[in-house]
């Protein structure tokens, strides 16, 4: 790729894993993040780990004049957009927040791009876009159709960069449906570091074994599943990030818009992940079963074919990796960035 990549939302949790493995892989970085959820220390951290420099913009995707002078400044010929509010319970509080942040900071990226002759992007969609489909194994085909504000972001944007695409037929965008994206990288320096009191299971497992979540609820147990608890398809945070890489080099040689899933194809269950955590960290967690908390799938993992056949990616980190590394991060920094 001739020009650079811009990652909104780069100093973010996703955005810098993926930072440290474009930077590796020889691409030429720009980042723009306002900080609503991020510090400016991971980006300083990413800089550190990879031993290169890169622009940083702090600024509100948003805002239009801030993304005129950054794409006049820069040449840009990718974007992967992370940026986004992304808490589902915020999302039912805040409805208004979230389609304004998400939706306006999509279009005005891509309006920006246009005028500049940018026209290969990524975008962080969710496998909760499936959250209306009856089956557990999410293939791209399946019908769409959302249950939160949160999810329908995602589900408009993906319809929004659809029509863009069919409209111009230049474009190479790519919708990336994440599952559930855990751990951290495993030096320990970057990871997932959450405003306030996390809703995720990964974090609050980890607030558990800190002690400051003294007894962890796990969210029903009479699911129709083996163990009767829920089942997710969760992906190491590095794994996802080289499919960024993965996605970039496809854009290369492809037009037109494509949804792709990157997930393990493999889902555990919830006991799973707190006895694997228990184990390969050697730490007791305490739990208890409480119910079902509303929302919920009993089970939902990729079909990761797609993504294996166009990308030639495919995670390769297994569940005692994603655990040992996101506890490697939170006690090398048991108050995130913060410190
Ligand atoms: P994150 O909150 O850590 O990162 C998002 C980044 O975007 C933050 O650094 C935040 O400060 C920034 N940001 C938000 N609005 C902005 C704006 N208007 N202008 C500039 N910067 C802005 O979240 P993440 O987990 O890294 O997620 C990245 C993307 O992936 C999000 O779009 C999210 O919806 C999506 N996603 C995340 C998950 C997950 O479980 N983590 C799963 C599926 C999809
Ligand atoms: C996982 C499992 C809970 C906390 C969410 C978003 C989705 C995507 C990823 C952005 C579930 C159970 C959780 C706890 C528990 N994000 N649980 N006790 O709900 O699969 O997906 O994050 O796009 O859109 O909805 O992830 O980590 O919240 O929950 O038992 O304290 O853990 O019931 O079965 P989820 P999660």
């Amino acid at each position: 790729m001739k020009g650079k990549v811009l990652l909104t939302g780069g100093a973010g949790f996703i955005g810098s894993h993926t930072c440290v493995e474009l930077l590796n892989a020889g691409y030429d970085v720009v980042v723009v993040d306002n900080y609503a959820n991020s510090s400016p220390e991971a980006l300083r951290r990413v800089k550190e780990l990879t031993g290169k420099d890169f622009p940083v913009y702090q600024a509100d995707v948003c805002d239009r004049a801030a993304m005129e002078k950054l794409f006049s400044e820069q040449p840009i010929e990718a974007a992967i957009h992370f940026a986004g509010l992304k808490a589902v319970g915020e999302s039912v509080e805040k409805p208004l927040e979230y389609y304004r942040n998400n939706l306006d900071s999509t279009l005005t990226l891509v309006e920006t791009m246009r005028a500049h002759g940018a026209r290969k992007l990524v975008f962080s969609s969710s496998a909760t876009v499936y959250a209306a489909a009856s089956q557990s194994e999410m293939t791209e085909d399946l019908p769409t159709g959302c249950i939160n504000p949160y999810g329908w972001t995602k589900y408009m944007i993906e319809q929004i960069l659809r029509d863009v695409a069919f409209a111009g037929k230049d474009w190479s965008v790519a919708l990336l449906r994440y599952f559930n994206p855990v751990g951290a990288h495993e030096s320990g320096r970057i990871g997932e570091d959450p405003n306030g009191i996390p809703n995720n299971l990964m974090p609050r497992v980890m607030q558990n074994a800190l002690g400051i979540i003294p007894v962890l609820g796990v969210f029903g147990d009479d699911y129709p599943t083996p163990d009767g608890t829920c089942i997710r398809d969760y992906i190491h945070v590095v794994d996802l990030a080289k499919g960024h890489v993965a996605a970039l080099k496809y854009l290369e040689g492809f037009t037109g818009c494509d949804a792709i899933n990157l997930g393990t194809g493999t889902g555990y269950s919830v006991l799973d992940i707190l006895n694997t955590f228990e184990q390969a960290n050697g730490v007791k967690l305490r739990y208890e079963i409480q119910p079902r908390r509303a929302g919920d799938a009993a089970a939902c993992y990729a079909n990761p074919e797609k993504a294996k056949r166009l990308l030639r990616w495919q995670a390769e980190k297994t569940l005692a990796d994603m655990c040992r590394d996101a506890w490697r991060w939170q006690q090398m920094n048991p108050r995130g960035y913060n410190a």
